[in-house]
């Protein structure tokens, strides 16, 4: 704890117990009192200072994103996420210079698995998530698909908007319909500006959810661009930091894109709110039932990519990425 700022510049880093400073690499600089006083006291002739720095960080960056490890072990970066996850980072960050928008923070009454779970389920997106159906943003039935890597602990879930799949569309409605989905409604939007979007990759992929094992998110949803990093804060309480990002030669249109369609993420987004309780209920219900079992056999039982979304097979990746990093 010797950084407690959570942005903004530092020349050292000083602890405020007794004052031992840190260099920026971790080093440890100096101890207060360190001879004494008066020739009293004092830490004895052969302190190093050497042998007291910080535990250090393994660091890499991709695309302006930094990873940290505290392993040894833990491969290369571009090695530990695999091509197919550099590939749709870079689809997203790559020769760019990002610009923070914003940032939130979220408490989240739930264990962090629960989070992990829920960025990796695209199956309930267009179930709990009124907004995304309401107004034809996501539905299962359009263009997509799932990505899970060899590891199965990452993974990408992404769709677009297919306007020649539209007529059959409307076929896909009738999926919804009959099925009790609360996601049907009468609704409407009054001021749809927040849904105005371009196709700024030019590859008319509208929504792209990237998750990194144990605790990063990318995500394009349109032009909303934000990391998520998922901080466990105990056994059923997880932060959630939300970062929104645009780039350096945003147009002003563009920049003002992003910041409406900024709506409808984060902890109050139309989109993403129910995602904060949600864990929550799951949570509770653990509790009354912490012998049993949850199903996730939706599309098999394996950990494979696969053009349809209609599938757990990345929550199936997580938890045989869990269990392979626990050493079950
Ligand atoms: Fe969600």
């Amino acid at each position: 704890m010797v950084c407690l700022e959570n942005e903004g510049n530092a020349k050292d880093f000083s602890c405020v117990y007794h004052a031992w400073t840190y260099s920026l690499q971790g080093d440890l600089l100096g101890v207060a009192f360190r001879d004494g006083i008066n020739g009293q006291g004092g830490m004895k002739e052969d302190f190093c200072l050497g042998d007291h720095g910080l535990r250090k960080l393994r660091v890499a960056t991709l695309h302006g994103l930094v990873f940290g490890s505290f392993s040894d072990d833990v491969a290369p970066l571009d090695e530990y996420l695999g091509d197919e996850i550099v590939e749709r980072i870079a689809r997203v960050l790559e020769n760019r210079t990002p610009v923070v928008l914003g940032r939130f923070t979220q408490m989240l009454p739930n264990n962090w698995k629960l989070y992990f779970e829920n960025v990796k389920d695209s199956y309930h997106a267009s179930i709990l998530h009124l907004f995304f159906t309401t107004f034809q943003l996501n539905k299962l039935s359009q263009r997509g698909g799932i990505i899970v890597d060899p590891t199965g602990g990452h993974h990408v879930s992404y769709s677009a908007v297919d306007h020649a799949a539209e007529a059959a569309a409307q076929a896909a409605t009738n999926d919804y319909t009959g099925q009790k989905i609360r996601s049907e409604s009468g609704h409407q939007l009054e001021d749809t500006s927040v849904l105005a979007g371009t196709d700024e990759f030019g590859d008319g992929i509208t929504l792209q959810i990237l998750s990194v094992f144990p605790g990063f998110v990318l995500q394009q949803i349109q032009n909303a661009i934000a990391v998520r990093q998922i901080l466990p804060r105990g056994a059923r309480q997880t932060e959630l930091n939300w970062t929104y990002l645009g780039f350096e030669d945003d147009t002003p249109g563009l920049r003002e894109m992003r910041l409406r369609q900024s709506n409808l993420v984060g902890p109050a987004g139309y989109v993403s709110m129910e995602d904060g309780c949600v864990g929550g209920f799951v949570q509770r219900g653990i509790d009354g039932a912490s012998d049993a079992r949850s199903v996730i056999e939706m599309g098999g039982d394996g950990t494979t990519s696969s053009a349809s979304r209609v599938t757990e097979a990345s929550i199936r990746g997580f938890w045989k990425a869990y269990r392979n990093a626990m050493g079950y």
